[in-house]
């Protein structure tokens, strides 16, 4: 093989091992650059005659073309190499999955607000929402429980600022403060009727909403959920009291065979007052008694804050647990799941 041959080998093995760009242009220095091997063969030929010139000088040009394309053919199969990379790197799987829009629901609570809205509704019962913060005056003072009552400390109450040192502000520990805003709010609206002697529609109303005390266990948890209820009218007994929440249960938790029980209890702001106990006669709560509102008729005095005269108005209060009923509902058996915000657990209630 002549010199120039194997030249032309020594280049292409040399592009055949660049394997990116730069080494490619490297290597083409050492070939075809100034001071690479066919420029110094040019330089060379300063001392050969005219003739050897000629002949000299074509096979060395038909050398360089070897080599320049040599060069090229490498230059483009670089190229395509690292297209054919950047190509798979961008590569759509057309056969995956597409991403899916994550479907959202109600929070199990959520749907039993909506399902115990629903009942009293379709009862007559109108929805009503309060604050979250309350007053003293209404979570206790107007519920009949003055300053020192011992009652008072039955709620591990959460104070928050604002108001007095006599009169603090307070996270509510029930709703039954809705009974009294509800009330004071309804006699306003009927009031000139009441005064001529009319008489007032009577007051029906839930109040659902979330409530606060100190106490963090598997069945107690610093925010839960209340549902207050109350019918104030001319002529309404415990009686009704029982046949509308028996009504509710049963309705709540589609059976008929659930049965009942008033347990004598004590609120301040009732008396007499109950706890509402249900049993279901079949199912895997079968024969346990389960508390699910305490209840009882509305104190007179408590008549009186709302703006009306306990010797003619009359009624009941109910305040039930939606977490409570929600966890009976569903089978649930530990409160906190359902503040956990984890989307395991919740996206099974969708
Ligand atoms: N507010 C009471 C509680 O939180 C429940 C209740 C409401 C009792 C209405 C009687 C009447 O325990």
């Amino acid at each position: 093989m002549n010199e120039l041959d194997a030249l032309v080998d020594g280049a292409r093995a040399a592009f055949a091992q660049a394997t990116t760009p730069a080494d490619l242009e490297n290597a083409k220095a050492q070939y075809i650059g100034k001071s690479g091997r066919i420029t110094e063969l040019m330089k060379g030929m300063v001392a050969l005659s005219v003739d050897e010139k000629k002949t000299r000088g074509a096979a060395i040009n038909v050398a360089k073309q070897a080599i320049e394309a040599a060069l090229a053919g490498r230059r483009q199969a670089l190229a395509d190499a690292e297209l054919q990379v950047q190509l798979r790197a961008e590569a759509l799987d057309v056969t995956l999955p597409g991403r899916q829009r994550g479907q959202g629901g109600l929070h199990p609570v959520s749907l039993t607000l909506e399902r115990i809205e629903a009942i009293f509704g379709s009862m007559g019962f109108e929805v009503a929402e309060g604050p979250e913060i309350e007053s003293d005056w209404f979570n206790f003072t107007a519920l009949n429980t003055p300053e020192d009552h011992p009652a008072r400390s039955m709620h591990d109450t959460f104070y928050v600022e604002g108001g007095s040192a006599k009169a603090p502000n307070l996270l509510r520990t029930h709703t039954s403060p809705m009974q009294i805003r509800h009330a004071v709010q309804h006699v306003k609206r009927h009031r000139a009727g009441i005064d001529k002697g009319a008489g007032m529609p009577e007051i029906r109303v839930i109040a659902p909403g979330r409530t606060y005390r100190v106490d963090s266990d598997a069945t107690h948890s610093p925010m839960f959920h209340q549902c207050e209820g109350l019918w104030i009218g001319e002529n309404v007994s415990f009686k009704d009291l029982k046949v509308v929440f028996t009504d509710f249960c049963r309705t709540f938790f589609e059976s008929d065979d659930l049965v009942l029980r008033f347990r004598p209890s004590f609120f301040p702001f009732t008396e007499p007052s109950a706890e509402i106990d249900i049993q279901f006669q079949s199912g895997p709560l079968a024969g346990r008694w389960l508390e699910v509102a305490g209840s009882g008729q509305v104190h007179p005095n408590v008549v009186r804050n709302m703006g009306l005269d306990p010797e003619r108005y009359i009624g009941f209060a109910f305040g039930m647990g939606p977490d409570r009923l929600t966890m009976l509902r569903y089978g649930v058996n530990d409160l906190r799941l359902f503040f956990d915000g984890d989307i395991r657990f919740l996206s099974q209630f969708r």
